[in-house]
């Protein structure tokens, strides 16, 4: 496997130290050291001690050293299904970013405690739509008459105001595996969606799946005023995408899919819809996490995959299917930085805090907020 420069320990200084100071830094002081060589045995031993009290989630971007630890892996749909059907655990570990913790609150019930073991693992795509931008957009849909024919579709990857809007106004979240189902059921309610905050699914799903043509899509960018579109624009577009990318994924390239097929021709391309457009257009395969796992491993022995989405995914995908050869599509890029700050300390420490009595790094989501916010992510579900 070709995994390109390790840019982790930058990212970390740069996009990490921002999400840092804004949601306050977790566990000064505390943390067992890195190099603690009895690290997994501490992780055991506590996991023992809750025993069923608690539940470890942990999306397919972690680290090794936490999914060893998980007793649910999955993608995002898969994890908030488990967070919905877990009833009896008292303390949900998440291991995955903020925005997934909120949704397994707003998922589980009141006597549940979902836990991330660093309040620094957020989500530079969830970032990019804040709940004001969100709602004076909405004012200027509303102002040129088009609000009541819109329905917001939102991914999961946004922050629990934004959930809970899309709630208020009728609509529903969608993850990268019911993206298509989510536009088809929002296009049966109204003529347009707004799509947030993830402008590459909502093109990749609007185009690719539901064949509409590019130009039915508009971007609005939440920093010029109405989003930089004229009204006729607004008027005249079926998707309204939100001005958000993923940093991981939209830094895959058409080039290294070129590369690769002229040097291996028989090679298979599949990447995740957070990729631009014109990746996933040259793919063989697109999915989610989920589903990139199943398509590889259930693929005959002896064949050669390329994958665009995150490094630690794919690193385990190649140890797993010893029997294909599973390559990274690009080499520059990197793990997802704030995926990678949960990492064995972090969960020790989240652990042991709870065998002590002491609850840490709590995600609660206000009842108001999550009244709205429950509405979108069952509509979701239901689908
Ligand atoms: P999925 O888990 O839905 O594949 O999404 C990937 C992702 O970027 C999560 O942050
Ligand atoms: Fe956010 Fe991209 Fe990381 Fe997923 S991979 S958590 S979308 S920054």
């Amino acid at each position: 496997m070709s995994s390109g420069p390790r840019l982790t320990d930058l990212l970390l200084l740069g996009q990490g130290r921002d999400l840092l100071s804004e949601r306050g830094v977790s566990c000064t002081g505390e943390l067992p050291e890195a190099s603690d060589p009895t690290l997994v045995a501490r992780a055991i031993a506590a996991k023992a001690a809750l025993g069923s009290r608690v539940l470890i989630l942990g999306h397919h971007y972690q680290r090794d050293e936490v999914i060893e630890f998980a007793d649910v892996t999955g993608d995002s749909f898969k994890l908030a299904q488990a967070a919905a059907e877990q009833s009896t655990a008292e303390f949900i570990i998440f291991c995955g970013v903020h925005f997934m913790a909120e949704s397994a609150d707003i998922l589980t019930g009141s006597h549940q405690k979902v836990i991330l073991p660093d309040l620094a693992a957020g989500c530079s795509m969830a970032d990019m739509a804040t709940a004001a931008q969100v709602e004076e957009c909405w004012q200027d849909l509303e102002r040129l008459g088009v609000a009541t024919h819109t329905v917001p579709v939102t991914y999961m990857n946004s922050s629990a105001a934004i959930k809970s809007f899309t709630g208020k106004h009728g609509g529903t979240i969608c993850t990268s595996s019911n993206a298509e189902k989510s536009l088809r059921w929002a296009f049966g309610k109204a003529e347009k969606v707004l799509f947030l905050p993830d402008q590459h699914l909502g093109r990749n799903t609007a185009v690719n799946d539901l064949k509409l043509p590019l130009n039915d899509c508009v971007v609005w960018n939440p920093w010029k005023p109405q989003g930089g579109l004229s009204d006729e624009d607004i008027r005249n577009a079926k998707m309204i995408l939100w001005r958000g990318h993923c940093s991981v994924h939209g830094r895959f390239t058409r080039e290294s899919i070129d590369e690769f097929r002229k040097r291996i021709p028989e090679i298979k391309i599949i990447v995740h819809p957070e990729c631009q457009n014109e990746v996933v257009t040259a793919a063989d395969f697109v999915g989610s996490t989920e589903k990139i796992i199943k398509t590889v491993s259930e693929s005959a022995p002896g064949t050669q995959w390329a994958v665009g989405t995150e490094l630690n995914l794919v690193g385990r995908l190649a140890a797993q299917n010893p029997d294909k050869k599973v390559f990274f599509l690009d080499r520059t890029v990197c793990y997802c930085s704030t995926m990678n700050r949960i990492d064995l300390p972090h969960l020790v420490w989240a652990l042991e805090s709870l065998v002590n009595g002491q609850i840490v790094n709590e995600i609660r989501v206000d009842e108001e907020t999550s009244r709205y916010s429950k509405l979108a992510l069952e509509q979701m579900l239901a689908l």
